[in-house]
């Protein structure tokens, strides 16, 4: 039989990239075989995000480019899924705007992807038509049924939990994947187990706020009984995790990481802001004090952990004074990175609604803010080098070039052969870049 090709874009967020692999998944077990050549492929897939405005606008362009490749070949499969298309009346707008979009599935039931398939073909015989289901039920059903086709060995990404709860007044989040549904403890512990068996080297959990793991459940289990949990696996592996909620995040959850020697020093803690005005119109539920008060228990118990943020300007009634106290928050804190954005006004949100900052002031602020975060990047690699630091060795990008992190996430290029990857290494840091730090392999 001649090969069948799948191509799949992925947009947004780790959580896409590792749905993305369920999709692969799914693909692969159809009988369909991995194509990076959009022309090539039988079946191209977007998984889309819609967390803000560019993210939306970059994916119609591409959508649109898609039309091309249709008209050469009618038999092709066009599908459309995630967050984008859960926003109220886009599935109809993606439908209409692009007639050529053969099938359009909501975030909670990707799973759905071979019946769809089987379904659309078997109606082409007869009239054509397209397939749109959108799950609005908030609450859906957590479908462990699909085996992701893992692409990025040596780190696995697992899911926790889904959706979430916090409705922070700018986030299309819970708009578009519903309330948080957690996965079974034990499925989790079994599926980390077994990646760590089958040689995985770094565990990520996802979860839009995995401090609330377990909350929706009855049975006692929490995020740190399930750290506890995993904790105790044996062999020598990394465990990450994203993302944490300064809301929730709790003394126990941070000094079981610091005395667990396979938990990465290493938290993302997105602050969004450094304002207290804007904090509470952001619907963050935690203050300055609060933020400061965590940086200083992470800090008491782990003075080497990697703290990243994400962290947001011109949100609406952001004045000077507000941002600056997000610069002040910024030097004080000293992040090893952060996501910065513009916020961006999202449909059906609360923010939405209020009086907007005009463009040149979000822009303005956000330079401002970069070039405060880079220099403070910059100032902590500085003291890196000279310093002998275990790298797990995550891919070759070019010949006898590899990457690979630190334990708290900083990023390391040296030479070396690509058979290393999966591998701990210890690496001599050298330089400094701003985007990386530059070192070499030594032994011991
Ligand atoms: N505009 C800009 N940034 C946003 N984020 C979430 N919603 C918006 C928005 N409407 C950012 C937050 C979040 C990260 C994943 O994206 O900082 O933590
Ligand atoms: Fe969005 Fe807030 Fe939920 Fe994060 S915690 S996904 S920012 S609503």
């Amino acid at each position: 039989m001649e090969n069948k090709y799948y191509y799949i874009e992925t947009f947004g967020c780790q959580m896409n990239v590792h749905e993305s692999e369920k999709l692969a998944g799914i693909l692969v077990k159809m009988g369909y075989a991995e194509t990076k050549e959009r022309a090539q492929a039988h079946v191209i897939v977007f998984n889309t995000c819609c967390i803000r405005d560019t993210a939306e606008k970059k994916i119609f362009g591409n959508i649109g480019e898609l039309k091309i490749l249709k008209r050469q070949d009618k038999s092709r499969i066009i599908v459309i899924v995630g967050c984008m298309t859960q926003q109220e009346g886009m599935a109809e707008v993606i439908a209409t705007k692009f007639p050529f979009v053969d099938i359009i599935l909501g975030t909670s039931n990707i799973h759905l992807l071979e019946q769809k398939i089987v379904e659309l073909e078997e109606r082409r015989h007869r009239k054509r038509g397209k397939i749109i289901d959108i799950d609005t039920n908030e609450k859906p059903a957590v479908n462990e049924d699909t085996i992701p086709y893992r692409t990025s060995y040596p780190n696995a990404w697992v899911n926790i939990m889904y959706g979430c709860n916090n409705f922070c007044s700018y986030c299309i989040v819970p708009f578009v994947r519903g309330r948080e549904r957690s996965r079974d403890p034990e499925v989790i512990l079994e599926e980390v187990q077994s990646l760590v068996k089958a040689g995985y080297k770094e565990i990520t959990l996802l979860g839009q706020n995995v401090d609330s793991y377990g909350s929706d459940r009855n049975d006692g289990v929490n995020f740190y009984t399930l750290l506890q949990k995993i904790a105790k696996i044996e062999g020598k592996f990394r465990l990450r995790f994203m993302t944490s909620h300064p809301k929730d995040l709790s003394e126990e959850v941070i000094k079981l990481i610091a005395e667990t020697p396979n938990f990465c020093n290493n938290i993302h803690l997105p602050v969004q802001a450094g304002s207290d005005a804007i904090l509470k119109a952001m619907n963050r539920h935690y203050d300055r004090e609060r933020y400061f008060y965590l940086i200083d228990l992470i800090k008491k118990y782990m003075p080497n952990c990697g703290i990243t943020s994400d962290i947001m300007v011109g949100f609406p009634g952001e004045t000077e004074e507000d941002f600056l106290d997000t610069l002040d928050l910024v030097e004080k804190v000293r992040y090893h990175n952060a996501f910065t954005f513009i916020y961006s006004p999202r449909k059906g949100t609360v923010a939405a609604k209020m009086e907007q900052i005009p463009y040149a002031i979000k822009s303005e602020r956000i330079g401002r803010l970069i070039a405060l975060q880079n220099k403070i990047t910059l100032e902590i690699s500085q003291e890196y080098v000279g310093k002998v630091m275990e790298v797990l060795v995550e891919d070759a990008p070019k010949p006898n070039m590899l990457c690979g992190r630190t334990d708290c996430g900083r990023l390391v290029n040296f030479a070396g052969n690509k058979e290393l990857v999966g591998q701990f290494v210890n690496v001599r840091i050298d330089k400094n870049k701003a985007s990386a730090l530059i070192g070499e392999i030594v032994n011991g």
